[in-house]
This record gives C-alpha cells, structure tokens and sequence, in this order.
C-alpha cells in the first residue's frame, strides 16, 4: 500500500536542476488510465447501474425523476424557475414560445458559506427572499393565478412524485441542518407561505435532467443529460420495465428518465484509480468515503487533487526549491480554474502559470522547469477527469443501446466548457471503447445553462397534466 512516505518519486539533490523528464513520467504514470483501464470501470459500472434499477440503497442510486414523456418543442407559456445546487442561486422567468424558442430573464445571488452549512430554514428563507425580490422586479406578480415554478436542486433526492423528494445526502461542500431525510419541497414551499408568495412548486428537478428536458427542447433526439461542473452527474431515458423497484404504479409512458446520481460511482473504490492525492483530498473533505468518482472528475475537487500533487513535490524539493506559500498551502485555495488558465498557457516562457503562481498563489518564485510540471501535473489531472466522465457516459450509451445508434449527448458545466481539450480527450476515451465511427454516431453538446430552462419546462408539464386531472375528475 502506498503511505506519504513510501512512496517512490526521484529524489534529487536540492542543489542540482529537478530531473524534469523523471517527474513528469513517474506523474504521468500514477495519473493514467490505460484503455484496459477503463473498459473494466465500464463493466463495473454496468454493474452498479443494474443494481440501482433493481433496488433501493445502492451505491449509484439510479432515481425515477417521474419525467415521462419527451418535449415536443411546442409547449408555450411562462414559468418560474429556481436553480440551487452550483456556485450561485439563479431566479429565472422563461416564456415558452413554441418551436424550440423561449425568452428568458434571470437574476443570480450568491449563497454564503454560512447559508450552505447553517440550518435549512434560513437557506430557504433566503430562496424566498430572492424569489419575492424577483417577482418583484420582474412585475411577474402582477398575474391573478398563483405562479408555477420549477425547482432545480441538484442533490440526490428520493423522489415520490414530481414535486415531492426527500434529500438522501448532501454533495457539493452544502451541508444544512434540518434537511436530509425532509421533503424539500415541502421546506421551500413554507418558506413561501411564510412570506405570503403566491408561487407554487409544480416540479423538483436534478440539474441532470433539467439540461436533458432544455436540449430535447430544441434536439429530440437528445438521449442523455450530463452535468461537469461544481459536481458531476447524468441522466437518461430508462425503459420502464427496466426499472426493477419502481413503486410508483402506471403510467402510460413507457420511459421514464433516471437521475443516476453517478457521482457516488465507487464509493467501495472496486476500480476507480485512486492515488494518495485522491486520498488526501477525501480524508480531507467533508464526506469523506462519499463521490468518490465526482471527487476525481468534477470542479470542486480537481484543484485540490493539483494542489495535493504540487505540495507532495515541494515537500521533496522538486519543485519552487522546496519553498510554498500560505496560499499554497491551503485547502481549496488552488482553484480549478487556475488549471484552465494554465492549461491554455502556450506561451515561451508560461507567463500565465507564472502569474498564477507568483502573483495569485504569491510563490516567492519559480523557474521555468516548475512551470513546465505544473502544467503538465493539471494536463494529468484533467485529462484524467475526462476518460473517467466518458466511462460514465459509455456505460449509459451500451447500457442503453444508444452507442449503435445515433444520439446526442447534451452536457453543461464548467469543466467541460473551459477545461482545454476536455472534450477531445473525452471523445479519444471513448473511441477506445467503441472504435473510432463511434463519433459518427454519438455527439456531444454544450447544453449551457439549461437546467433552469428545463425545469421550468417539466413545471408546465406537471401543470398541465395536474390541470387535466382535475378537469376529467370534476
Ligand atoms: C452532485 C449532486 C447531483 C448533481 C451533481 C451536478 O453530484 O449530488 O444531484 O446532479 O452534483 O450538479
């Protein structure tokens, strides 16, 4: 078992010029993933994906979203929707206008740390303040009917039915109290109430699967929602007889789209390539043993995974002549971003790296050669990141029968919007799964910022068909 201290990296002479070559292979090593590699992640993931169809409590939980039915593109009207789960809380109004058109106005407001780790109520006091603000401004309150909102949390919750859910777990550095195991739903809506906000909560949604329902807005043939952002996970059509535990009785659609919450993929670490960099970041974190898979894929997590892998070479006086910061040397505080920076640094001397070095980690200084196995330390990390996200979405494509057809995969986030080549090293992934006609058949779409947009979608689907019900048992 490899410890801090046992394990081997090329030890050299503080006085003499880092061996740049043996670093950077001995890293490359650690952080690869050989094709062999990831076809067994597939088989394994497989495997779990079955045993969350089949059954509450398993590790990928595979969530009915009680999303039936596809968009058609021509659903028409105006709807709320409220998006919790990234960096910012965002309050949006979208006006459908049929044929795959919409308008859309949106405010964002920032969700302090004590927010996300304090007690649930003031969270959503604090949501109903934003939305009455909203209304507000926006004269959406001026409409006689109460308004129909569409809820995005992007947390793993176990749904009952489309507006109601009960929070397995927090994810994603959110930790309330007074939550887990309560319908959200049901939390947000008396906030409301206690506010005297005429808005009614027709639909909770996963980030996931607002993204799939925006894409398929525009392009039917969209197949799969995948979120590579703060977090990471997806969602897809899944037969319903396919659904071994569904309780949730007919319906008389036969698909129904599953929240797989992928993120906690090899919790039980069966294969995921996990390095003490990995381990230090998850002793570290405040679920530890928890996402393992969106702890070495998301953007929460990959600066940390660089910052551990940085620090490990300083502390053997392989890079920056052994010399840190306090910024260095705190959690968190090397940003994923930082990485997209770096890795779109191709200038002679990596002035960009040396600006986020020096200036913004305050490094008293670095050589050229510390640039160079920065950056190929975030190249490891990232590229790393994007083989296992297209094991993911390989297992879904083969689960499904989608990777022999064609489909279109529509993905947000910001890892796979500014992380450099991040979809091009997921594509080279996944043609060593599939063989290389397989992007004749399988495309990636940026998908930004759909989520709000989706779920104010599934809002008026839920509308409507709660509007049917009642007028056929009148
Ligand atoms: C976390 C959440 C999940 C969400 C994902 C992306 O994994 O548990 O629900 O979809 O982040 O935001």
């Amino acid at each position: 078992m490899s410890t801090w201290l046992s394990h081997k990296l090329p030890t050299v002479d503080p006085s003499q010029v880092p061996d740049v070559k043996a670093i950077t292979e001995q890293l490359t090593q650690e952080f690869d993933i050989p094709t062999d590699h990831l076809k067994k992640i597939v088989a394994q993931f497989q495997e779990e994906m079955q045993k969350g169809l089949d059954r509450e409590g398993a590790t990928v939980a595979m969530i009915p979203s009680f999303v039936t039915g596809r968009p058609t593109g021509d659903e028409k009207g105006k709807y709320l929707a409220l998006d919790l789960g990234g960096t910012n809380l965002r309050v949006c109004q979208f006006e459908l206008l049929g044929q795959g058109e919409y308008k859309v106005h949106q405010q964002k407001y920032v969700v302090s740390d004590e927010l996300k780790t304090g007690e649930m109520r003031h969270l959503c006091d604090f949501i109903a303040d934003c939305v009455d603000n909203f209304v507000t401004e926006n004269g959406s309150n001026n409409v006689d009917s109460n308004l129909q909102l569409g809820f995005t949390f992007s947390f793993p919750v176990l749904q009952t039915d489309i507006n109601r859910g009960t929070l397995m777990h927090w994810t994603k550095g959110f930790k309330c109290t007074g939550a887990v195991d309560k319908d959200v739903v049901v939390l947000l809506q008396d906030a409301f109430l206690r506010k005297n906000l005429n808005v009614h909560i027709a639909a909770i949604v996963n980030d996931t699967v607002g993204t799939l329902m925006a894409h398929a807005y525009k392009y039917p043939e969209t197949s799969m929602g995948v979120i590579l952002g703060t977090g990471t996970n997806a969602c897809y059509y899944e037969k319903l007889t396919g659904i071994k535990k569904w309780k949730g009785g007919d319906t008389v659609f036969e698909e129904m789209v599953v929240n797989m919450e992928w993120g906690a993929f090899d919790n039980e670490r069966r294969v995921l390539p996990l390095t003490i960099y990995d381990n230090k970041l998850d002793r570290e974190s405040i679920n530890p043993g928890e996402q393992m898979f969106e702890k070495m894929i998301s953007g929460m997590y990959l600066g940390e995974i660089a910052r551990n892998t940085i620090l490990m070479l300083v502390d053997r006086l392989l890079l920056f002549k052994g010399d840190s910061s306090h910024d260095l040397n705190t959690q968190w505080r090397f940003e994923t971003a930082y990485m997209s920076t770096i890795g779109e640094d191709t200038s002679a001397d990596l002035k960009d790296t040396k600006h986020v070095l020096e200036e913004i980690l305050q490094i008293p200084s670095t050589t050229k050669e510390d640039r160079q196995i920065v950056k190929h330390i975030c190249f490891l990390v990232g590229q790393r990141a994007a083989r296992l996200a297209a094991c993911g979405i390989a297992s879904v494509l083969q689960h499904t029968g989608e990777s022999e057809k064609k489909s279109v995969v529509a993905i947000d986030g910001s890892v796979y919007e500014f992380y450099p080549d991040f979809e091009q090293m997921m594509t080279t992934a996944l043609k060593e799964l599939f063989g290389d006609d397989i992007v004749n058949r399988v495309k990636f779409d940026l998908a930004r910022d759909g989520s709000g947009f989706g779920a104010a979608m599934v809002a008026m689907m839920s509308h409507k068909a709660s509007q049917v019900k009642q007028s056929t048992s009148a």
